[in-house]
């Protein structure tokens, strides 16, 4: 059985890390064209990498939580038959043990040198720009993708999400493509698809089974079921 989950922001909001589009989430105090797009960084760097680090260091302090863990745990149960595919730019899915994992929308534990394209581990602010460790330049920006940017590892993400059995959408609002269109992809292809979200999302088809409560209660004893299959199977 091959699987493929996808997680957004709400999957990382019970460890304390906001959410984007909730009241008193990210995207209330900031204006997504200034932070979030490459057009607002031509015009303010300062302001943007002085958000990303912000960013950065909240993500360093809060730990994985058992939604985060037992994903990891359905990583061990099924290889490389599961993939996980997040929008988010922490690292609490690689914290919390999962490897088999895209970071589509990137990391902030990145660093992207706009003059070279390297892509070093970062772990300090990037205000004020230090140099590229590998060419120098002081053009590193967050390796976070903005909106009118190119998600990462579209190709292999596809096509996990062609071939899969089961598809799980988990914390994610379901407003931003291509993310927001694979559940509708999965379906169409004869994936069985489930959301566990704590309301129900702006799905594009419905959900075959549509959970809505806490992802640290929801996921956790989605993947007992999931692990009492495929250890029957
Ligand atoms: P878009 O043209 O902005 O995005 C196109 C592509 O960029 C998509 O494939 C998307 O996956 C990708 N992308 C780039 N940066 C991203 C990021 N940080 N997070 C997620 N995906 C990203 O098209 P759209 O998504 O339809 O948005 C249209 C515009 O609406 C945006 O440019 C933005 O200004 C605005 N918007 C506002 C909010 C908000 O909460 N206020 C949310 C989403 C979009
Ligand atoms: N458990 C489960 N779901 C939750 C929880 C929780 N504890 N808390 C919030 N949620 C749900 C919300 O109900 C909402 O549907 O998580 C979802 C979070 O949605 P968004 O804030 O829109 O975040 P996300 O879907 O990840 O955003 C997608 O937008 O701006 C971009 O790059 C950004 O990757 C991000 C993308």
């Amino acid at each position: 059985m091959r699987i493929v989950v996808l997680t957004g922001a709400g999957i990382s909001a019970e460890s304390g890390i906001p959410t984007f589009r909730a009241a008193g989430g990210l995207w209330e105090g900031h204006d997504v064209e200034d932070v979030a797009t490459p057009e607002g960084f031509d015009r303010d760097p300062d302001l943007v990498q002085r958000f990303y680090d912000a960013r950065r260091r909240a993500a360093a302090s809060v730990v994985p939580n058992p939604a985060h863990h037992s994903l990891a745990r359905l990583e061990h149960a099924f290889g490389d038959d599961l993939l996980v595919v997040t929008q988010n730019v922490d690292d609490l899915h690689e914290r919390a043990g999962t490897r088999n994992l895209v970071h589509m929308h990137g990391e902030l534990r990145r660093a992207l040198c706009a003059a070279c394209g390297a892509r070093p581990v970062w772990h300090t602010d990037l205000a004020p720009r230090p140099p590229c460790p590998m060419c120098g330049a002081r053009r590193l920006r967050p390796d976070v993708v903005w909106f009118g940017e190119m998600p990462y590892d579209l190709d292999r993400i596809e096509a996990a999400v062609a071939a899969c059995d089961v598809f799980a959408s988990i914390g994610t609002s379901g407003a931003v493509y291509p993310a927001a269109g694979y559940a509708a992809l999965a379906s169409a292809l004869g994936a069985w698809t489930v959301e566990l979200n704590l309301e129900p999302s702006d799905a594009l088809v419905p959900f075959d089974d549509a959970r809505t409560g806490p992802a640290t209660t929801l996921v956790p004893a989605w993947v007992d079921e999931l692990v009492a299959v495929g250890n029957r199977s």
